[in-house]
């Protein structure tokens, strides 16, 4: 028997896949499939942070329906944040009825008696929990590479950002107990790992919710020893949390990398109010001069929303002026969509779709030149970076990222996927670096 999963969203549905890849070979024996036309089991695993992406799963969920009538016994399940949310069950037996199992975020390690369930059901198995239970320790996991890796270190969110279905698909926050984090980094490292990144929804919260007193800071601190691991990344940040002693510690520390993904949402305070977001612009330029002064060389990424209910212009021109101010390494930005059962979605004052567009198309007129400059200043200097690969446009050229998180493209005929290397850069874009291989 063989498994195709396609996952959309986030690094924490990628992780999740694992477990879910784990399960299926190690406690059902079934096999990779290389594509979906090969699987008798198909997973889909959503994400519903916005409209666009779950428009998109559905398509994807449509075009499924052809490699039933070729393998008649092929089943189709669907999972994820998309799956948590309460009107999907319902959607799905009216745009997708041939899908057999739904399951949510939380039952994932149930996944050997969901899909017996389904194959011994003529109906569709709905098995979603409300609520997520404890953390759940050793469960089986197939990861996509070798030399990296993520690690959760909290599950779920409680920080209803009011734009944010999140915590509604994800569940309160659950930290992992500290010792259980240390032994998967270091089982990691004894396997050839290299890098991990450390996964939370809001990493710098970390420990809030345990007895042992151990915050961000200090598993950093205690991740840091970790023998054989050279690089640990982590997301993503919450401007709100991020305390002093956590920049000093990543200053500190050897292999804690300096990339800060800290996302900003919007720069004018009505509207980080309104968002919930907890802090206001000058608290986040203070932490930006923070990291600035204790790690000059870090590299500072966000996420910015345009359009969010009551979004004046002279609220969005508050965060066009952050985005200059900050000179952003890079930036994702996202036309602010309503989510069904949010703060959000209910406010007044929705900004008009042609509005969010435009705005959306001004800022990546300024932010994008912002990113192009910053990657040109490199050009000429030497990085170190990790490769990961082919890229995935050229099979020529090779991807590797520095330890600031910038994409380096190099030719080399020596495969670097998993090494680390020396790379002089010779041209930048907005998105990328180009380089000679010199070591
Ligand atoms: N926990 C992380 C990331 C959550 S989702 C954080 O707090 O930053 C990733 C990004 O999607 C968010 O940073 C936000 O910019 C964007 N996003 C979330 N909900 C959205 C919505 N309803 N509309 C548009 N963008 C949204
Ligand atoms: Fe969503 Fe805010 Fe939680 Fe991030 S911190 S997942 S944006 S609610
Ligand atoms: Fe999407 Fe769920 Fe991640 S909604 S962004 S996959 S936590």
């Amino acid at each position: 028997m063989k498994y195709f999963i396609q996952t959309y969203g986030c690094q924490m549905n990628e992780r999740d896949s694992e477990t879910i890849a784990g399960i299926l070979e190690e406690e059902m024996g079934y096999q990779a499939a290389s594509g979906p036309e090969e699987a008798d089991l198909i997973v889909v695993n959503t994400c519903c942070v916005r409209e666009s992406a779950e428009n998109r799963i559905y398509g994807s969920i449509g075009q499924l329906k052809r490699y039933k009538y070729k393998n008649p016994n092929l089943l189709i399940a669907v999972c994820g944040c998309m799956a948590q949310e309460k009107e999907t069950p319902e959607k799905i037996r009216k745009r997708v009825p041939h899908v057999d199992l739904v399951f949510g975020t939380h039952n994932l390690h149930q996944l050997p008696e969901l899909v017996r369930r389904a194959q011994e059901s003529g109906e569709m198995v709905v098995d979603v929990w409300e609520s997520a239970g404890e953390v759940r320790e050793h469960l089986p996991a197939r990861r996509g590479q070798k030399f990296k890796a993520w690690v959760n270190i909290t599950f779920g969110c409680n920080n209803f950002c009011s734009y944010c279905i999140v915590p509604y698909v994800r569940g309160r926050e659950r930290s992992r107990r500290p010792e259980e984090i240390v032994r998967e980094v270091d089982e990691l490292a004894r396997d050839g790992c290299k890098e991990v990144t450390l996964l939370g929804q809001n990493v710098n919260s970390y420990g809030s919710d345990l007895e042992e007193g151990v915050d961000f800071a200090e598993l950093l601190r205690r991740l840091d020893k970790v023998e054989g691991i050279q690089r640990i990344r982590f997301m993503t940040s919450h401007p709100r949390d991020f305390t002093t002693e956590m920049v000093q510690v990543i200053a500190d520390s050897e292999k804690v990398c300096e990339h800060f993904h800290l996302p900003l949402q919007a720069g004018s305070n009505s509207v980080l109010r309104r968002m919930n977001r907890g802090y206001t612009r000058e608290r986040y330029l203070k932490l930006v001069d923070e990291i600035r002064r204790l790690i000059p060389s870090a590299s500072i990424t966000t996420d910015l929303i345009v359009g969010f209910p009551g979004e004046t212009e002279k609220d969005f021109e508050d965060t066009l002026d952050m985005v200059r101010r900050v000179e952003f390494d890079n930036a994702f930005t996202f036309i602010y969509s309503p989510r069904l059962g949010t703060a959000a979605a209910r406010m007044p004052d929705q900004v008009p779709e042609p509005v969010k567009k435009e705005r959306l198309e001004r800022l990546m007129t300024v932010q994008y030149p912002v990113a192009r400059r910053k990657n040109e200043a490199l050009v000429g200097a030497t990085v170190s970076i990790l490769g990961e690969g082919k890229s995935k446009t050229n099979a020529q050229v090779q991807m590797g990222r520095t330890r600031t998180n910038k994409i380096v493209l190099f030719e080399s005929s020596k495969d670097l996927t998993g090494r680390f290397g020396k790379v002089r850069i010779e041209e930048a874009k907005t998105w990328t670096l180009t380089g000679r291989l010199v070591d």
